[in-house]
């Protein structure tokens, strides 16, 4: 299974989302893969850990998943990591001829070999790669921070979506729209969950991540919430996240 986070906007929350669920999921016993597909490689940072051309060697520079894959020091959370020079494998893969199904080809060994789960972490951005993920996503998560240019966001990535499915044949689904950085007093973040909700449909907006100091801290820290705070208001909000994910995922 590949669950992919993506939204076309940067500082939603979705490295925060990706490395949280990624983390979350081995928690809960499963195998689970972190592959980070955005140039700012900022899932290693995370995770405490150095960053390192992972994904272009694996996508350009002829390295094998075996080769790129790192240990996190959490028993069954893998990741594989990328830093700017995943940049320049786009621009090779450009030249080259792009092909979609790069992302699911690439990982197609480990998932037969009886990986269970590979998050996937995206740029802010439109382009080859981030097009290959969702691809290649059985699941996909759009966080969004809840202010008055949300819906602009998450309606790039359903576009996207509705393309490849009329088009290239995607059969993947929107497990949902994540609201982050919620604030239960300003006006803007209720009037913005509403627009949501009147957009996309109520059942498709997830339960809200409230804006919250200590995952900015757990980001700087190279924490996950469950490791700095499992007992904080973030690690509960997440926790439906990772229950929801695990509840449809084999
Ligand atoms: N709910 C939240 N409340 C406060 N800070 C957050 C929250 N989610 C993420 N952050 C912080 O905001 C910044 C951007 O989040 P990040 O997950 O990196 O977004 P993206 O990957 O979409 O650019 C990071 O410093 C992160 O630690
Ligand atoms: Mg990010």
């Amino acid at each position: 299974m590949i669950i992919v986070v993506a939204n076309q906007k940067g500082g939603v929350g979705k490295t925060t989302t990706a490395v949280t669920l990624a983390h979350g999921l081995a928690i809960q016993g499963r195998d689970t893969l972190l592959l980070d597909l955005d140039p700012q490689g900022q899932c290693a940072s995370a995770l405490g850990l150095v960053q390192e051309p992972g994904v272009f060697n694996l996508l350009v520079g002829g390295q094998t998943l075996a080769d790129v894959t790192r240990t996190t020091g959490r028993p069954r959370l893998a990741l594989i990591p990328g830093n700017k020079r995943t940049a320049t494998a786009q621009v090779v893969l450009n030249a080259e001829g792009f092909e979609l199904d790069t992302i699911r080809q690439v990982l197609r060994p480990a998932l037969r070999g009886g990986l269970e789960l590979v998050i996937i972490d995206t740029a802010p951005s439109v382009g080859g790669l981030q097009e290959a993920a969702l691809f290649a996503a059985d699941l996909v998560i759009i966080p969004t921070a809840v202010d008055y240019l949300a819906t602009e966001g998450v309606v790039k990535v359903m576009q996207t979506l509705d393309t490849l499915a009329a088009r290239q044949g995607w059969q993947g689904s929107v497990l949902g729209i994540l609201p982050t950085f919620y604030d239960n007093v300003t006006r803007e973040s209720q009037q913005t969950l509403e627009d949501l909700k009147r957009t996309f449909g109520a059942e498709l907006i997830l339960p809200p991540v409230h804006r919250a100091t200590v995952l900015r801290e757990c980001g700087a820290e190279g924490k996950t919430i469950w490791e700095k705070a499992a007992d904080s208001r973030s690690a509960k909000e997440y926790a439906d996240l990772v229950w929801r994910v695990a509840d449809v995922t084999p």
